[in-house]
C-alpha cells in the first residue's frame, strides 16, 4: 500500500480486516517493523480518537511519532498553484509539504471539508497538493469527503461480532444535528461497506440527503426510517449536511434521533457512532448508556485499523 485516502488504496479489505483483527489479537508481533521510521500526524482541524489510537497504533509498531496542529502552530498555508502570495497566506503547501516529507517516513494529515465550494472539497484539493508534493507516503486522518480509518475500524467491528452464516443488515440512519457536518464518514462508510460486500446494506435519510452515488453505489435508500430499521443488525448512525444543496442543513427533524423506541424495530441490533456524539440530540441517552450500545469498543478498534495500515505501508518500504 503506497498511500491510504480511500477503500481504492487498499489490495482487499477482507486482508486488511484479518490484519487489524491478528493485531487486536497481538499487538506488538511487530514491535520492531517502525523502528528508526518516524511518523507525522498533520492536523489542520480537531481531534481525540484518530489522533491517540493512530499514534498509540504508530508505538506498537516501533515508530516515533511527531504531533504538528499546523492550524495554530504553523504557518498559514496556500493551497493554490500559481497563488501571488500577497496576502494572508505565509507559506506555500508546495515548500511545507516537500519539507515535512524530508522529516517523515509516513506523513498522516486530518483536512476538513470547507462545506462552501462543492468541487474544491469533492476534488479533495488539500490532501491531494500534500500527495503532490510530500514525496512520502500519505495517510488519511479524514479529508474533505472520506474518512477511511474510521470505515475500517467499522467494518473490523462488525466483523468481529458477527459469526451467523447469513449477512447481517446493516443500517446507515441519518440523525439530526445543530451544525452542518462534513458528508467523510457516512461516504466512507458506505463506500467500505461496498467494498466489503459481505452485509445488506439500507441508506436512510430524509429526502435531500442523498449522498453521492459515487460512495453510495447500489445501496438501497429507505425514506421511512422506521421501516429501514426492520430486521437491522448494525445501526450506524451520523449526522450529515446535504450534498446536493451542498453544506447546508435542510432538516432537523427531532423524530430521526436515535432511541430505544426506534431501536424495537430492529433485530436487537448493535448501535455504531464514529464519535463525538451530542447526546439527547443524535443519540439518546438510554441508547448510549443501554446494552445495545458498541461505540465505545468500536473506538477502541481505531488503534488496529491505524495498526494494520501502518503496518503494510512500513512493509513496502523495507
Ligand atoms: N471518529 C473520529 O475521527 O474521532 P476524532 O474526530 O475525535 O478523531
Amino acid at each position: 500500500m503506497k498511500q491510504f485516502i480511500s477503500v481504492d488504496d487498499v489490495p482487499g479489505v477482507p486482508r486488511l480486516v484479518e490484519t487489524a483483527l491478528g493485531y487486536k489479537q497481538d499487538p506488538f508481533r511487530d514491535k520492531t517493523l517502525g523502528v528508526n521510521k518516524t511518523l507525522g500526524m498533520i492536523f489542520l482541524n480537531p481531534s481525540l480518537r484518530t489522533r491517540l489510537s493512530t499514534q498509540v497504533a504508530a508505538r506498537n509498531l516501533g515508530m516515533e511519532v511527531v504531533v504538528f496542529n499546523i492550524d495554530k502552530e504553523g504557518w498559514a498555508l496556500e493551497m493554490n498553484d500559481g497563488a501571488i502570495m500577497s496576502g494572508s497566506t505565509t507559506e506555500h503547501v508546495k515548500e511545507a509539504a516537500a519539507v515535512m516529507g524530508q522529516y517523515f517516513d509516513i506523513l498522516s494529515i486530518r483536512t476538513f471539508p470547507g462545506l462552501k465550494n462543492k468541487e474544491e472539497d469533492y476534488t479533495e484539493k488539500y490532501i491531494n497538493q500534500f500527495i503532490k508534493y510530500a514525496g512520502v507516503p500519505v495517510v488519511s486522518l479524514e479529508s474533505a469527503t472520506l474518512h477511511p480509518l474510521q470505515s475500517l475500524t467499522d467494518v473490523i467491528t462488525i466483523k468481529e461480532r458477527w459469526q451467523q452464516p447469513r449477512k447481517p443488515k446493516v443500517v446507515m440512519t441519518w440523525a439530526p444535528h445543530v451544525k452542518a457536518l462534513p458528508q467523510a464518514v457516512p461516504n466512507s462508510f458506505a463506500q467500505w461497506i461496498n467494498a466489503w460486500g459481505e452485509a445488506d446494506f439500507v441508506i436512510t435519510h430524509p429526502k435531500g440527503y442523498e449522498l453521492d452515488k459515487k460512495f453510495t453505489g447500489n445501496a438501497p435508500i429507505e425514506y421511512n426510517q422506521d421501516k429501514a430499521l426492520e430486521g437491522a443488525d448494525f445501526v450506524y448512525v451520523k449526522n450529515w449536511s446535504s450534498y446536493s444543496d451542498y453544506g447546508n442543513i435542510i432538516s432537523t427533524d427531532s423524530s430521526w434521533m436515535m432511541s430505544n423506541q426506534k431501536l424495537q424495530h430492529t433485530n436487537e441490533a448493535k448501535v455504531m457512532h464514529c464519535l463525538p456524539v451530542r447526546r439527547n440530540v443524535v443519540i439518546a441517552d438510554e441508547v448510549l448508556d443501554g446494552p445495545q450500545s458498541i461505540v465505545i469498543p468500536e473506538a477502541g478498534n481505531r488503534v488496529w485499523a491505524a495498526q494494520a495500515v501502518l503496518s503494510e505501508i512500513l512493509k513496502q518500504q523495507q
